[in-house]
This record gives C-alpha cells, structure tokens and sequence, in this order.
C-alpha cells in the first residue's frame, strides 16, 4: 500500500506528482453502478431503541459516535469495528462507519436523529485516490450519505455539516451509557434472532476444530491450530470472533485469559476452548468446551468435569424471572464450595465468608451477553449482580474449576487441570432456554461427539 500522508511516508511515496498524472488517475471511471439500498432489518428495532432513550433524556441533546479508525501503526489501521452503542441505535453492523456520529437533537416532543457521516470519495472527487481513509480508489465501494439513509432509515449529513456547537467524546456521556447498558439488557426479537444465529455459527466452529486435533497435536504451536481454524471459520461465517479466543491446552486452561496460545497440544491433556462468533450485526456468542484431546476422559479429569457439570445445573435450575442475577451464581457456587470440602481441599476457617473455596473459581459464573461480550457492563450494580431476571435477557452460565499446575493446596493428580463450561442461556417466561444446547456437555455425549467428528 502507498498513500498520500507525505509526511509519514515520505520514503517510500513512489507515486509520480506531476499533474498530468493526477488528472489521469482521477478521470476515465465508469459510473459505478447502483448499490441498491433497502431498510436494513434491524433499523425498525433501532427507531424503537431512539425513541425509548429519548424519553429518558427530554430536552438533552444526545451524541453517540461510532468511533474512530484506529491506527496500527503509520497510516496502516486496524479494520474498525463501531462501538456498540452506535450499532444498537442506528441498526449498523460490519464496519459501518469510522467517524461516523449519531445526534439525537431535542425537540418539543422527543428528539430529531441525523447520522453525520464522512462521504466516500468516488471517483471525481478530491480524495477519490488522494485519501487512503476514505477513498474508493483504496478502500472500495462504500455506502453514500443517501444510501445510509434508505438503510437506517435515519436522515444523514456530511461529518463537516456537523454543527460546531456539539461535542463529540470518544464516547456518549456517562449518564447515556449506563441508560442504554440498561436498555440493553432485554434484548428485543431482532436480538434474540442474532444471538441465536451467532450461537449455532459458533457450534459449527467448534465442530471444525475436533477434526484438527490430530494436525494440532503434530503442530510445535498446536494451540495456534485450533485458534487459526475457529477464527478463520468465525470470518468466514460471521464479522470476525467476537473477543479474542482462549486456546489452552493441559495446564494453560488454568490461566483464565490465555490468549497467546503458543501451546503444545499434547495427547492426554484436555483443551479449554472459549470462543464466540461475532456475526455481521455484531452480536456474539460465548461459549466454552472442555474436552479430552484424545477423545476420552481420564478418571481424575472427569471427576473434575462432573463437578463444574453440577454447579453449571445446578445454576440452570434456578434461572427464572425474578431470581436475582446474582442468586444464579451463588447455586453455581454452592455445588463447588459443598464437593471440593468433600474432597478434603478446603482449609478450615471460623469465617464462612472467608469461601476459600474461590482459590480454584475466582471468576463469577455469568455476564450478560449481547453486542459486547460483556454486555451491559455500565449498568448500575443494583439493576445488574443485584437486578432480578427478565424474560429477553441473555446472559452466559460458566462455572469452572481451575488447578493450577503448581498448586501446593491440592493433590498432585489434579494440578494442572482446569475445566469451565460455558453455556448461552436466553430469559423465557418461567426458566431459561440454553441456546448452546445442541453442543454437547456431558462427558460421555462429548465422548461421542468427538468419535463422529474425528476424521
Ligand atoms: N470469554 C470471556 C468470558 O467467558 O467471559
Ligand atoms: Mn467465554
Ligand atoms: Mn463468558
């Protein structure tokens, strides 16, 4: 790539400036053809979403931005990503739109939305090969402001229209993200659709990896096998994975966000797979399995698994409208608590509060899910740990049991296991539907299932 940012690349602009060749690059296009541009599916769901916030901010001028590109280094950038109070206002998902701003201006009865856009430089423009942010000639073929507008159904400005009065932060005022974190919680049908279809294009993944267990196990980096085959199945099927994916084979499932995934993958270990497929309206799922590399468990690791198996049914049972969301994690935590002092690893403390128990789970067991993979995360305390459940709302339950390898406290067999089971779960009017539910959990159906994916 080359560009016009002289001077950051002035060792390398290779391009000849003469205006001879300026005026040839700029002219002899065709006309592009129509990109014809229909309301987009979620835009209904989006004008609901503005008029509820606008209910809640009378009189407030509201400015929500999708962010800015961000820089890798020079004039290379990351592929955006909008921040995800813009998508669920304005219905946009892939990489709609780098500096993109939603202004919700108050009115006598609500608030008039204008989605100010930088316009793409076609051909015939200044910047059409001269901006290697937003020229077609680099970036290709983008939506106009006009095409923005038949797709959101939002009336749209040029970003240089925006008027010089309105601030626009890196992100909305704090008071408007904890409103729409709030907001966020229940998820409405169009959500609910997109979540679900997120979950199954994550199933599909994992189905992908077993098949490369043997490739892993040969590979000197066998963890970056099965990372490479779930992300490139989640650009594939989906935008991208919706956080980064978590690897961790024998003792590195351990570690909670083991994200680097240099690993050995080695036979007899098991694999702690966390991943979710982010699809185009950037919903994700997030989801775990552990399981054996070889296919069968060992006696010790399956005693292992079946203890994060009853805490995570034992969370299951309770889930319900009107059960506290933190209540789902206390059943979770009872199970563990109750079957590792069975096991004689708890130390004894005059203090219950002490839970020493949590040396080997000290992650909490849910978090809502949704466009962000902790969803929600500027909500109120009392409406979220303490906020009672609602049908619509979509949260994971994913108690786990972590060993470390080097764990004086604990027998030697089991150092170095570390199991979690991550599952999906939606609020219904009287329980919870796990929209996971097709991946198998349970020892032996994970057994079985990896027996007819294995190649
Ligand atoms: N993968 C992040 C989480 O499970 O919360
Ligand atoms: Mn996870
Ligand atoms: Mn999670």
């Amino acid at each position: 790539m080359n560009d016009d940012k002289d001077d950051l690349n002035k060792a390398r602009t290779g391009r000849p400036s003469s205006p001879a060749f300026k005026e040839f690059l700029a002219g002899g296009w065709a006309e592009p053809e129509d990109t014809a541009t229909t309301l987009i599916a979620a835009a209904p769901y989006a004008a609901e979403r503005r008029a509820r916030l606008s209910a809640l901010f009378p009189g407030k001028r509201l400015v929500v931005p999708a962010g800015e590109l961000k820089a890798r280094a020079n004039d290379t950038d990351y592929r955006f990503r909008p921040l995800s109070d813009f998508a669920y206002l304005t219905g946009l998902g892939t990489d709609h739109e780098p500096g993109a701003v939603l202004v919700m201006e108050p009115t006598a009865d609500g608030h008039d939305a204008t989605l100010y856009l930088i316009p793409p430089a076609a051909a015939g423009d200044e910047g059409f090969y001269a901006d290697p942010r937003s020229g077609e000639f680099w970036i290709g073929r983008r939506p106009g402001l006009a095409e923005f507008a038949a797709m959101t159904g939002i009336a749209t400005a040029d970003l240089a229209e925006l008027p010089k009065d309105v601030k626009v932060a890196k992100h909305p005022k704090a008071k408007v993200s904890e409103a729409l974190s709030e907001m966020r919680f229940i998820k409405d049908e169009y959500e609910i659709q997109q979540l679900r279809d997120a979950v199954d294009a994550t199933i599909a993944g994992f189905e992908r990896v077993v098949p490369e267990l043997p490739r892993a196990v040969e590979h000197k980096r066998g963890e970056r096998v099965i990372e490479a085959t779930f992300d490139g199945h989640a650009r594939e099927e989906g935008n991208a994975v919706g956080y980064e994916t978590i690897a961790a084979s024998g003792p590195h499932a351990t570690t909670l966000h083991w994200i680097r995934n240099d690993g050995q993958v080695r036979t007899g270990d098991l694999l702690l797979l966390d991943a979710g497929v982010e699809v185009e309206s950037l919903y994700t799922a997030d989801v775990t399995r552990t399981f054996p590399i070889d296919g069968t468990y060992s006696p010790v690791q399956r005693r292992v698994y079946e203890i994060v198996l009853e805490a995570a049914d034992a969370a299951f049972a309770v889930a319900k409208p009107g059960v506290r969301f933190l209540d789902v994690h206390e059943a979770a935590m009872e199970v563990i608590e109750r079957r590792l002092t069975e096991w004689g690893i708890v130390p004894e403390h005059e203090d219950p509060e002490a839970k020493l128990f949590r040396r080997w789970m000290v992650h909490s067991t849910s978090h809502h899910l949704g466009l962000d993979v902790h969803d929600c995360a500027a909500a109120k305390r009392e409406l979220y740990m303490d906020g009672l459940l609602e049908p619509g709302m979509v949260f994971t339950i994913e108690p786990g049991l972590y060993f470390k390898a080097d764990d004086l406290t604990v027998p030697a067999e089991m150092r170095g296991i570390g199991v979690r089971i991550e599952d999906d779960v939606l609020v219904t009017a009287d329980g919870v539907e796990n929209l996971s539910a097709a991946l198998p959990r349970t020892p032996d159906d994970i057994e079985a299932w990896m027996a007819r994916l294995a190649r």
